[in-house]
């Protein structure tokens, strides 16, 4: 019986479907993505960019590109990379994919085009989806793989996208790093051959090489000019995203999961679904890709915390690090609020009962209080927040143990582990990350969060860390057919988690930290508020960092405090307070030091700062940003602005970046303004001690800022400037 309906399956599959023919345009509003399924069923892309263009002008201009949407193994010439790659279940490796359904929906806010494609022999469906917002110039694309084969076939390259482009002076931008050294952009021209962009991770994917690119398609980026295409790959894990320049006519690129170590095994009639490939498309140069992709973000969901502001914070970890006790929590929650401070923040340290966390290498897991470090336990805290009218938040890192914990004995099997080889342990010699593909797990990490917001209702912020990569690639939980799928299913685990959270506790604002910017992506911001942008709070390099954050990611999901001096990585250096300020200003502003250790100057500048960060904060965190200069071109001064929508108040900040004697500074043209409205200047955080420069209350017209621009006073080393334009 059963052989019989398999048989007829089989049958069904192998019956020729009737073809979808059709030429279809994916339309923002400014721009287009054109597409054609032709006769004999496959679909070509031919362009991607202004809307000016229609597929009949783009013919009359003799432009004949038209490439294989999703490039399949078995369909394009074997000089071409694939952007899909299946092995059946007989071991065959081909797949030819016809068109055989379009569709559309349309929710209000975005049209999700959908194209069903059959593979020509076997039974397997690829549904190619593009969903492209009203409101904003992005189209995610990603695909839906199911199958109806006798037994499991597996996924050995699932791209969740792949463009072409005509080939020319086209730059990539890219951003890589390293722990405490997150975000440097490296721009480059797309030369012939492959280039590939991947993290292996496991758990987090943005310290050293980001899942974002941009490509400037008139050669060198420029900032405010240029076409300019932007990508970013909406997922958590192991990643590769591959820029392909072949034959002297097309650039492609493709982006997805990374496939090393992650052939997906899946079963008959399961769908898997590829994470979303964001697609931005701007001719305002790289700024105007960062505006759409904020946008995107705040607007439409990719950010949890959405238009929302953060609140002013004080973190204890970098003034007491895990030396926490409730007098020291208390005392600092009393300096954050006599400077004007709205939320204070417990980070790690406060946990462990048998195994009580002293140093960083035990306890993980065991997330009950520390009785010895906080008798009067979490409650005594809330409380004393709330009569200090501050909200409070708390560190936890759920994904993750020590083997020197209670969990870990009581479960050592839900932790990743290497069948029959030594656990390999990370952080303080005994870390390990715990098995995110057990739906057990998955409970015990949701019942964090919710025990803890069980029992202190009260608690309005969680910092939620993750400070391990996957060293131990294996799990008790899958069966051994399905180990390839760890790197996958770990990350499926979390967000199924996250989504838990979400329903459940859907105004606690949730910071995502990973060793600093270890998970800046846009896999994670739909269910977190706010990112760590580095554990280098060090304001001078924080220019440079935040720069680069900012070309993908809002102020408002950008964690930024002020520090103390000298800081542990740059030596002796002592940056003026005025200019840590400044810096964190320009994000999510908040301050990680011990303020008792503060002098009396570092007390009142924080205090202006506060109460001017207040007022600048709507604009700072939710308007349009535009980066004027960059710290990496090395001109002496780094300069970024924000506009509101209407263009009628901007905050300025700049930045003196290093000082030579009879430096010749730019002069700094702004941008974003209203050339007609005139804006009167008005100097903010001003140096405790100082007046205000002699640029405070001048009135400029937009154009006269934008077309001649202003000589901003800096003279010391790391003098600093932050202007309100009303
Ligand atoms: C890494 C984070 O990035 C830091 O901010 C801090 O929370 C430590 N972990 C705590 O262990």
């Amino acid at each position: 019986m059963k052989k019989t309906i398999l048989g007829a399956l089989m049958l069904l599959a192998a019956t020729p479907l009737l073809a979808w023919q059709g030429e279809v345009a994916i339309e923002t509003p400014n721009t287009r993505l054109l597409l054609t399924a032709w006769e004999g069923g496959d679909l070509r892309q031919s362009y991607y960019g202004d809307k000016s263009a229609t597929l009949q002008q783009l013919r009359d201009a003799g432009d004949d590109l038209s490439f294989e949407a999703l490039p399949t193994f078995g369909s394009v010439g074997a000089s071409h990379l694939p952007a899909l790659q299946v092995q059946h279940m007989d071991g065959d490796q081909n797949l030819e994919l016809q068109v055989t359904d379009y569709s559309t929906t349309d929710d209000g806010r975005a049209v999700v085009h959908t194209f069903t494609m059959h593979d020509k022999l076997m039974p397997i469906t690829v549904k190619l989806f593009y969903k492209a917002y009203k409101h904003v110039d992005v189209i995610e694309t990603w695909t839906e793989i199911t199958h109806q084969e006798k037994k499991a076939i597996t996924l050995n390259r699932y791209d969740s996208g792949h463009l072409v482009l005509r080939q020319g002076d086209v730059w990539v931008t890219h951003l890589h790093g390293n722990w405490a050294s997150e975000t440097e952009p490296t721009m480059e021209p797309l030369t012939q051959g492959l280039k590939t962009i991947r993290n292996s991770d496991g758990a987090r994917n943005s310290h050293l090489d980001a899942p974002e690119l941009m490509l400037s398609l008139d050669g060198r980026p420029q900032e405010l000019t240029g076409r300019t295409i932007g990508f970013a790959l909406c997922w958590s894990g192991n990643f590769e995203l591959r820029m392909n320049t072949v034959s002297h006519r097309e650039h492609h690129v493709y982006a997805g999961i990374d496939p090393t170590a992650a052939h997906y095994v899946l079963d008959p009639r399961q769908t898997f679904e590829t994470p979303h490939l964001a697609m931005a498309y701007s001719n305002e140069g790289q700024s105007g890709i960062s505006r759409i992709f904020h946008n995107w973000a705040r607007k439409e969901g990719m950010l949890h915390r959405g238009m929302q502001t953060g609140d002013i914070l004080l973190n204890s970890w970098e003034g007491i690090y895990l030396d926490i006790t409730e007098e020291k929590i208390i005392k600092m929650m009393d300096d954050i609020a006599a400077f004007g401070g709205e939320l204070f923040v417990m980070d790690d340290g406060w946990f462990g009962d048998k195994y009580p966390r002293k140093v960083d290498n035990s306890s993980l897991g065991d997330w009950v209080v520390d009785k010895n470090k906080l008798p009067n336990g979490i409650k005594a805290l809330t409380d004393a927040a709330r009569e200090r009218k501050l909200k409070f938040g708390i560190w936890i890192e759920p994904e993750m143990t020590n083997t020197v914990s209670e969990l870990f004995e009581q479960h050592p099997d839900w932790v990743l582990q290497r069948p029959g080889r030594d656990l390999r342990k990370g952080r303080g010699g005994t870390q390990v990350v715990l098995d995110l593909t057990n739906p057990k797990v998955q409970d015990f990490v949701f019942g964090v969060v919710d025990n803890l917001m069980t029992q202190y209702p009260e608690i309005a912020y969680i910092k939620w860390d993750a400070n391990a990569s996957i060293e131990n690639y294996g799990s008790t939980y899958l069966p051994k057919a399905k180990q390839s799928n760890i790197y996958v299913d770990y990350h499926l685990g979390l967000i199924k988690v996250l989504k838990r959270v979400r329903e459940k506790y859907p105004d606690l604002v949730i910071q995502d930290c990973a060793s600093g910017g270890g998970r800046a992506n846009y896999g994670l911001l739909p269910y977190f508020d706010e990112f760590w942008v580095s554990d280098n709070t060090d304001a001078l390099q924080r220019v440079y960092m935040q720069y680069g954050t900012s070309m993908f990611f809002p102020a408002n999901a950008m964690a930024q405090h002020i520090n103390h001096v000298p800081y542990w990585n740059t030596g002796k250096r002592i940056i003026p307070v005025k200019f840590r300020c400044d810096v964190a200003m320009s994000g999510r502003l908040g301050i990680e030091l011990q303020p008792k250790d503060m002098t009396p100057e570092e007390r009142q500048q924080c205090t202006t700062c506060f109460a001017d960060y207040k007022q600048l904060r709507p604009i700072v965190q939710t308007g349009n940003l535009y980066r004027l200069l960059s710290p990496y071109d090395r001109r002496g001064v780094s300069s970024i602005m924000y506009t509101n929508d209407q263009r009628s108040q901007a905050v300025l900040f700049v930045y003196k970046t290093d000082n030579f004697y009879d430096q010749p500074l730019p002069r700094l043209r702004l941008a974003g303004l209203d050339a007609s409205k005139t804006y009167t200047l008005v100097e903010k955080n001003v140096r405790v001690g100082e007046e205000p420069c002699k640029l405070n209350g001048k009135q400029f017209t937009g154009r006269f800022l934008m077309d001649v621009g202003i000589e901003i006073p800096l003279w010391e080393d790391y003098a600093s400037r932050v202007f309100e334009l009303k």
